[in-house]
């Protein structure tokens, strides 16, 4: 990988798209410095190529009919990077908790693709977010997640507060046409919905407009958004706790598994097939997300134990963002693509108020929720192995269970098309 970067006074501040060499509008505190940077990346040259690999699937063609996106989709370098920059690199992407930002000066950092990001809530109670990236040399600046009064860089001392301007440039004594205005931290357009926290990592000119929270809801979850808030997926819940697993599999085998329509859970999940009513599963495609629901069975673990209630709703957002409500729990799976071959999957658990002091209640529904996760992990590196197999292409849907991750796929190849 070869990088060159410049950086001069323009009128528009440029940086990067990080895979496609594009140049992308980014916002400065300064209006009047510019970075330029133009990455050139091997993969970059086989773009044309990888584009072509969109098209081994058939957006048009009916379910019954269909086959499901080749292998390369799953296995290959760049389409992976092609899926950054065209999935993940636009539109509205889950990113946390609100949970992790509760009170002022609260932060966390993370990372998608290559787009390392810190989140914060500043003294007045205002969300931000900034790449986090130390302005002198590079050094990432924030390292996980806690309280801080301002972001000291580790390396050279660099102070930045929480509304990203650079208080403190350490030993710059002697160094001119240096404003220290000019070198605060790049922001990023962040919003909030219920207790979820997003970041667009696309949009322009941050600094002119507010974000819009009926835009981020219209956006993001499209019709669906008054469903999902009516099913009690709202910020009332007390959060409980995190749980991340690694898996070594590409993000979407995680979510087709998810988008099966509960096809696999008699064979795969026993356990969890006895407290639910297989044959009442329903599933809703909107824009951009779909819903799957099912009654809970009247068989119950003993002692009365009912982690499931009577309905459960599991809604996927695209592209990789799942809603689990049943019972008095809500559970979020956020699928975080770190390679072709390997994603992280967090899950936070959040609980009716009612019951957050149940030690016991909360215990073994952790625990048998992890069952179900850590099947779910043995599946899909199964099927991780079996794409890279040369047996194996393409496969077929299951017409009346798999319409979710029919749609699914539509929705990546309209994004990834484009
Ligand atoms: S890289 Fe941050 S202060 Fe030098
Ligand atoms: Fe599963």
């Amino acid at each position: 990988m070869q990088m060159q970067m410049a950086m001069n006074i323009q009128l528009t501040p440029f940086i990067s798209n990080p895979r496609q060499g594009q140049l992308l509008n980014l916002n400065f505190p300064n209006k009047h410095s510019t970075l330029t940077c133009c990455a050139i990346r091997n993969s970059d040259l086989k773009l044309s190529q990888t584009q072509r690999l969109v098209h081994h699937f058939n957006p048009k063609t009916p379910i019954e009919e269909a086959v499901t996106p080749p292998t390369s989709w799953y296995t290959h370098p760049s389409f992976f990077h092609l899926e950054l920059d065209r999935v993940f690199y636009r539109g509205w992407q889950v990113v946390g908790s609100t949970e992790q930002i509760k009170d002022p000066r609260d932060y966390f950092t993370g990372r998608l693709g290559d787009v390392e990001y810190v989140v914060c809530r500043d003294d007045s109670g205002i969300v931000r977010a900034f790449h986090n990236v130390c302005r002198h040399h590079a050094s990432l600046l924030a390292y996980g997640s806690g309280k801080k009064s301002c972001f000291v860089c580790p390396y050279h001392g660099w102070t930045y507060g929480f509304n990203g301007a650079l208080l403190k440039a350490t030993r710059i004594s002697g160094m001119r046409n240096f404003n220290v205005n000019d070198f605060g931290l790049l922001p990023m357009k962040v919003a909030t919905w219920g207790p979820f926290v997003l970041l667009n990592l696309e949009k322009e000119n941050l600094s002119k407009k507010e974000v819009d929270s009926h835009n981020v809801s219209k956006e993001w979850l499209g019709s669906s958004s008054e469903i999902l808030s009516t099913n009690g997926v709202d910020s009332s819940l007390s959060y409980v706790c995190r749980r991340e697993y690694t898996i070594e599999c590409n993000w979407k085998v995680f979510c087709d598994n998810y988008l099966d329509g509960g096809y696999h859970v008699p064979y795969a999940h026993k356990g969890l097939a006895s407290g639910l009513k297989l044959d009442s599963y329903s599933i809703t495609m909107f824009e951009r997300v779909s819903i799957q629901s099912c009654e809970g069975s009247s068989e119950k673990n003993k002692g009365n134990y009912d982690r499931l209630g009577r309905k459960a709703i599991y809604a996927f957002v695209y592209p990789n963002f799942m809603i689990n409500r049943y019972g008095p729990w809500m559970d979020t799976n956020l699928v975080v693509p770190l390679g072709p071959n390997k994603c992280q999957v967090i899950f936070d658990y959040y609980l009716e108020h009612s019951l957050k002091d149940d030690k016991d209640f909360i215990e073994k529904s952790l625990q048998d929720s992890e069952k179900v996760q850590i099947e779910d992990i043995v599946l899909c590196e199964g099927v991780q192995k079996g794409l890279q197999s040369p047996a194996y292409r393409v496969g077929r849907y299951a017409p009346t269970v798999e319409q979710a991750m029919h749609h699914f796929h539509c929705l990546l190849y309209e994004n990834l098309a484009k």
